[in-house]
């Protein structure tokens, strides 16, 4: 994967074996962005306390919208949406497969076809929130951080994080995973890695893959096999109509 966010001139082809993530920032008018959602999202929406949180939903989940809806030559607002039993939202139908993360101003979408995938982007906090470390990561993940300081720590810290959340996304099961039970690279360096899964995922060949870099922020991409393209675009809402 190339180690920045490329500005597509059109709307790039998404041929099977490859993912695509689109990285976009959220804090921005919502009103274009309201006539895509369903009436269960825009209520959603209207739960949000602050405009700014509305806003960041808003444009997430239509820019989702606009991304699939291309993908599958379909209007944004047509698509239709289920959950798995742990909560992950997919198409109702077709073999599309995506994942949306947001964190603070930034948003990723990640998608491909017939390949599962998770994604994860956490703004980054210095120092990091340790304590998060010590209920949701692995005693080898703990031991690693606890050699390290400042700003390396932070940096081993948020790729513990992104990659452990872009894993647990990409299996289905969000927060319900054990993550204590399995362990990643704490290596920032390693921009693509092999998990150490528990038991249950044996056989399983998940990859691993940070994304190129975001101003205040990490993130990453789980993939169920090896061999994956992964490309990381800019999704520039103006371009969009968002
Ligand atoms: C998925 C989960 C790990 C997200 O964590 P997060 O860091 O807060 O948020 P992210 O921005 O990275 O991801 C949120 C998006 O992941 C997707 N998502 C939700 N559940 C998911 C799951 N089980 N697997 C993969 N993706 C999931 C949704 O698109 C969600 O976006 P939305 O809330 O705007 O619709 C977590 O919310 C989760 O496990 N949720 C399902 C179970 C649950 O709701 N438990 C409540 C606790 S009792």
């Amino acid at each position: 994967m190339s180690d920045t966010w490329a500005m597509p001139s059109g709307v790039p082809d998404l041929p099977p074996g490859h993912i695509h993530a689109w990285r976009l920032r959220t804090e921005r008018d919502p009103a274009a962005g309201l006539a895509l959602l369903s009436a269960e999202e825009r209520q959603r929406a209207d739960r949000f306390r602050t405009d700014l949180l509305r806003a960041r939903y808003v444009v997430a989940h239509a820019a989702l919208r606009l991304l699939l809806g291309r993908a599958l030559d379909v209007p944004p607002n047509r698509l239709r949406f289920r959950r798995n039993s742990w909560g992950k939202p997919e198409l109702a139908e077709g073999d599309l497969r995506f994942n949306l993360s947001h964190s603070g101003p930034w948003a990723v979408v990640a998608l491909g076809r017939g390949i599962e995938v998770g994604v994860d982007v956490e703004a980054v906090s210095h120092p990091p929130p340790l304590e998060v470390a010590g209920i949701a990561y692995s005693a080898a993940e703990r031991a690693v951080l606890a050699g390290l300081s400042g700003p390396v720590l932070t940096a081993a810290f948020y790729a513990v994080w992104t990659r452990k959340e872009a894993l647990s996304k990409g299996i289905g099961r969000g927060f319900s995973f054990d993550f204590t039970g399995f362990t990643v690279s704490a290596d920032p360096a390693e921009r693509t890695s092999r998990p150490v899964l528990p038991p249950d995922l044996a056989g399983a060949d998940w990859h691993l893959h940070d994304l190129p870099p975001l101003e205040g922020a990490a993130a990453a991409v789980a993939v169920p096999s090896a061999g994956i393209g992964i490309a990381a675009w800019r999704f520039e809402p103006g371009l969009w109509g968002l």
